[in-house]
Formats: C-alpha cells, structure tokens, sequence
C-alpha cells in the first residue's frame, strides 16, 4: 500500500539522495534563500528569528533555548565541550561520529576518557553506568557524550534510558547528545529524557542545505558554562544567550538559511511530527525488508536500527561503486559503508522529504542492477 504524505502533494521533485546527509531540499525552501538580503538588526529579522525558536523548540520537545548558529554540526560538538566541561568528559565511541566528538573534546585541551563500544552496536544504559562508576572513582565527570543516530553505522543508541541512569549515578554530570542525523526525523523528547544538549544540524532529516547548526541547551549547562574558562566567543552559550533574549545572534546569522528554516519548519509541522516521525519508521522497515529479502544481512544491531539510515551488510558482494554508476544513470545515489566497512556494508538513508515512492523507484533501480549482474 502507498502512503500519501503531505509532502506528496506538493510538487515534490523524485528524490535523488539517498545518502546520509546532505538531503534533497523541497523546491520551495531552496527558493527561499533568493529573497533579498534584509540587515539583521531589524524587525524584520527578529520576527524571522522568533517564530524559528519557537518551531524549534516545539521540534526538540522542550522548554529550554534553542540555539541558532551558522555552523555545521561539529561545531557544536565543540562549542557542547567548551560550555559544559571544565576537567573531564567521557566520550562514548560506537562509530565515527562519537570518535569525533572525542577528539573535538581533545582538542579542546579536556581530559577526555574514551568509552569504546562496538561498532555495529547500540550504547547501552549499562555500559554507560559501568565506565560513569569507574571515572568517578577518580573525581567528577563533567560531563558525558553520545550520538543518538550513529550514521556511519546506523544504529540508534537508547539516549532517554542512557540519561536517566546518569542522573541516577551523579546528577551533576550534564547529558550532552548528537542527534544530527535523527532529529526531525525521530522523535526526541528532550525534556522528558532530561537531555542537556540536544545537537543538531540542518542537512540530514530536516532536509535543509547544510550550514545552520542548532542546539537545546538546559539552564544546568548555562549554569555550568559561567564557571567554565576558554569557552571563546563564537560558541559562548553565555553570549548566545543574551542575543537570543532580543531575538538575534551575536554574530552576523546566515540570514537565507534561516529563511529556508522557516519555510521548511512549516512543511514540517503541516505534515505533523508524529506522521513524519512514523513516515520515517516505516520507511526504514521498507529499506530493512527489501535488503533482507534480496539475501544481503542487516549490519546494525536488531532492537537498535536506525530509522533514518539502513546499513546493509554486503553479504551478496556487489560492487558499490558499478551500483552506484548504474543509480546515477537515474540521477540517484547511495551510500558506500563508512571508514572500514567500504565495500563490506552500504547505506540506505531515508531522511528527510523522502516518501514510500522515492523509496519503490529506488529498491526499482537496484533490483534492475542487481538482475543485470545475475546475482
Ligand atoms: C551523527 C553525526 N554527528 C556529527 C556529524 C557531523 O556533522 P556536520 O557534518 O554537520 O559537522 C555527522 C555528519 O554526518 C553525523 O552524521
């Protein structure tokens, strides 16, 4: 059965990126960023700014600030770090993108302790608990890191569980997650989970062109941040937050991006939260039912795939690289598997404007690949 979002009715072109980010962009959000420039010490930006906090807010379920930056999402890796740590962070790794906020946290000159876990494999409330109790038998820890969405992997890692026993063991110890590649895409309550930080940036799920970077930071954290020194300035919650009470940024905003936020925040919430977030479920269970029925396996942890991005164990051994120049032949792209796993894995991403149909015409070309090959 076809599912009609409403996306669909809109003149939504076919979808051309299936890879994790960056996503096709709607025709009308891309349009957005050709209105002429306005100086962003006006009404007119502040009115622009206002009703994108609030969307934004209501998008990552909480009641705390959401900041707005011109950035991608490393630089929030780091400004998380700069803000919320004075001495030592754990930095939980089960991919690529939780080993960079390791190494963003050493150079940010923290005494980061690398939590590895393994790839392929959800974090866990229990590992997080073992290695928080061991760090803490050597002082307090500042803080804890952990990707919700594992895009090199595609596994989602259970961030509402993973919180609620870190405030259990040391409440001081702030909650700081990344989810780039499943926020609005993948509910995430960030109040009700008691997430710290709550990171994000605009190229994967909320199908914008990258550049903006946005981030639910808790009162615990600007508390924190007032007795943390080399915050700098750029990222310096302390300073985001007095321009954000006058509906600014300290710093010149990427006022056409944020023009598209604004169109694509209202195709959003027009096609609802809980029908994109279940459009984005059942769109992975598509991607994970046609790969298991073509003979490939599934390379992520069963009870922790991801809803944004499947990553399909090459089990079959096909060329990734001729299947991709055969998708191109149709203006369409995959993905190869991340780091290691090039040529041994690749990755089917669903996010963003991607409908049941975008999907059949893609699971089309590959079958029509895969028969060429007489595999
Ligand atoms: C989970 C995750 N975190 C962080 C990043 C880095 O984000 P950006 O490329 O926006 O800096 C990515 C990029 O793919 C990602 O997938």
């Amino acid at each position: 059965m076809t599912t009609v979002t409403p996306t669909d009715t809109q003149t939504k072109p076919a979808q051309r990126l299936f890879i994790p980010g960056p996503t096709d962009v709607l025709p009308d959000v891309l349009a957005a960023q050709t209105a002429p420039m306005i100086g962003h010490r006006s009404d007119e930006f502040e009115s622009l700014f206002a009703k994108v906090e609030k969307q934004l807010q209501e998008l990552f379920f909480t009641q705390n600030r959401v900041y707005i930056v011109a950035a991608s999402g490393s630089g929030l890796h780091e400004a998380a770090i700069r803000n919320g740590v004075r001495g030592r962070v754990l930095n939980f790794v089960n991919g690529a993108f939780g080993q960079r906020w390791h190494q963003v946290s050493l150079g940010c000159d923290k005494e980061a302790i690398r939590v590895d876990v393994t790839w392929n494999t959800a974090v866990k409330p229990e590992i997080v608990a073992e290695a928080l109790e061991k760090a803490l038998a050597d002082g307090p820890v500042d803080a804890i890191t952990v990707v919700h969405n594992e895009t090199s992997t595609g596994v989602m890692s259970p961030v509402g569980e993973i919180a609620a026993v870190v405030r259990e063991i040391s409440p001081e110890t702030l909650v700081m997650v990344d989810a780039v590649s499943s926020f609005a895409g993948v509910k995430i309550p960030v109040d009700e989970w008691g997430l710290d930080i709550c990171l994000t940036s605009s190229q994967k799920a909320l199908a914008l062109p990258p550049g903006l970077a946005f981030c639910a930071v808790s009162d615990r954290v600007l508390a924190r941040a007032e007795t943390v020194k080399g915050r700098g300035w750029y990222f310096d919650f302390l300073n985001l937050e007095k321009s954000l009470q006058k509906s600014t940024t300290p710093a010149t905003p990427a006022i056409s991006l944020m023009r598209a936020l604004s169109v694509q925040l209202d195709h959003i919430f027009a096609e609802g939260l809980e029908a994109r977030f279940a459009r984005h479920a059942r769109l992975a269970q598509k991607a994970q039912r046609w790969a298991v029925e073509r003979g490939f396996e599934l390379a992520a942890e069963e009870g922790y795939r991801s809803h944004t991005v499947t990553n399909v164990a090459n089990t079959r051994n096909i060329s990734i690289k001729e299947l991709n120049r055969h998708l191109a032949t149709q203006d369409m792209q995959i993905s190869n598997g991340y780091g290691i796993f090039k040529d041994k894995a690749f990755r089917l991403a669903h996010m963003g404007e991607v409908t049941d149909q975008d999907m059949d015409r893609l699971f089309a070309a590959m079958d029509a690949y895969l028969a060429r090959q007489g595999q």
